[in-house]
């Protein structure tokens, strides 16, 4: 493979680290975001969904790119199939970072996404990661920082993926041809409650983190209240639904299988990210 990977959401929790694997490994990486600056020894390119014009100049010189929906995207169909159409039409290899139980039922955004991909006829691998444990920090730490999370899972666990184990998993399905015409349900070594979770932090951190279960209308008001738009607060509650169910709770020998490597623990996470729940 010769050609370039093009990263979307180069600047996200997920690019920024696969940007460093792929530059580790010794690619030439074009990283895209809506500044178009550059990310350390990889190129930067300017690459908006908004914007149709920024779509064929980012895929100049590139033969696979890693293809994701930034959070808080709603109308997932509709911002990502214009660029991902174009990338399979120029047989780009697609390596598409879905969402776990996305297979559940065709008419999911996700998995409709999934199916045009493979219908395309271009090269691909589906990562379909579990809940980021990233959360932590990405969506709940205003809670924590006031000793609680309080989210809509009641006692349901999930089975909660580091997103460096995402970065790495998705450089070696980009970096070899091995995993082709597959998708991977990427997943931490074990499933957890919310409850677990909050305790895990609490030792990390030495400070008490408790976990509140919340009704769906606290969770949403919560979240207004800080700021989220109302349409992605109701979002976020009914992707709790599987949660309650125990549809989340599955592992997966995936991130070994692609990685070689086992996956990091919430043990791990916690102790690596202590000092940003101690503050
Ligand atoms: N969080 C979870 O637990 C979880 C679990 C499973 C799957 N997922 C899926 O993972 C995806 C999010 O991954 P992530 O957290 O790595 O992404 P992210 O950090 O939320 O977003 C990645 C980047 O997208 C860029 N961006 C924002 N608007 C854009 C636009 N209009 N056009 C192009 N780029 C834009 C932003 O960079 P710039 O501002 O620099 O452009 C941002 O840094 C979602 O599809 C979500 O459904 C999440």
């Amino acid at each position: 493979m010769a050609g370039k990977i093009l990263v979307l959401g180069a600047t996200g929790n997920v690019g920024k680290p696969l940007v460093g694997e792929l530059l580790a490994k010794g690619e030439q990486v074009k990283a895209a975001s809506r500044s178009g600056k550059a990310a350390g020894r990889a190129e930067g390119v300017r690459f908006d969904f908004t914007d149709e014009t920024t779509f064929a100049p980012a895929l100049d010189g590139v033969d696979r790119a890693y293809v994701l929906a930034p959070t808080g995207t709603l109308d997932v169909l509709g911002t990502v199939l214009p660029f991902v159409r174009l990338a399979a039409e120029r047989k780009v290899k697609i390596v598409f970072q879905s969402v776990s139980g996305a297979d559940a039922n065709d008419d999911i955004p996700y998995r409709q996404i999934e199916i045009f991909i493979e219908r395309s006829g271009t090269p691909y691998v589906i990562l379909r990661p579990n809940w980021f444990t990233d959360n932590f920090e990405i969506f709940w730490l205003q809670g924590i920082k006031h000793g609680v999370i309080s989210v809509p899972a009641g006692e349901g666990k999930s089975a909660f993926i580091d997103v460096r184990d995402i970065a790495a998993s998705a450089a070696a399905a980009l970096t070899t041809d091995k995993f082709d015409g597959q998708a991977f349900n990427l997943t931490g070594p074990e499933a957890l409650s919310y409850g677990d979770a909050a305790e895990i932090l609490s030792q990390a951190s030495g400070r008490a983190i408790a976990y509140k279960p919340a009704t769906d209308g606290e969770f949403v008001s919560t979240l207004v209240s800080a700021g989220v738009p109302k349409a992605y607060a109701e979002f976020l509650a009914a992707i709790f639904h599987p949660v309650r169910e125990g549809w989340t709770a599955s592992v997966s020998n995936a991130v070994q299988t692609l990685t070689g490597k086992a996956p990091r623990s919430v043990e791990t996470y916690a102790r690596d990210y202590a000092g940003v729940f101690a503050a």
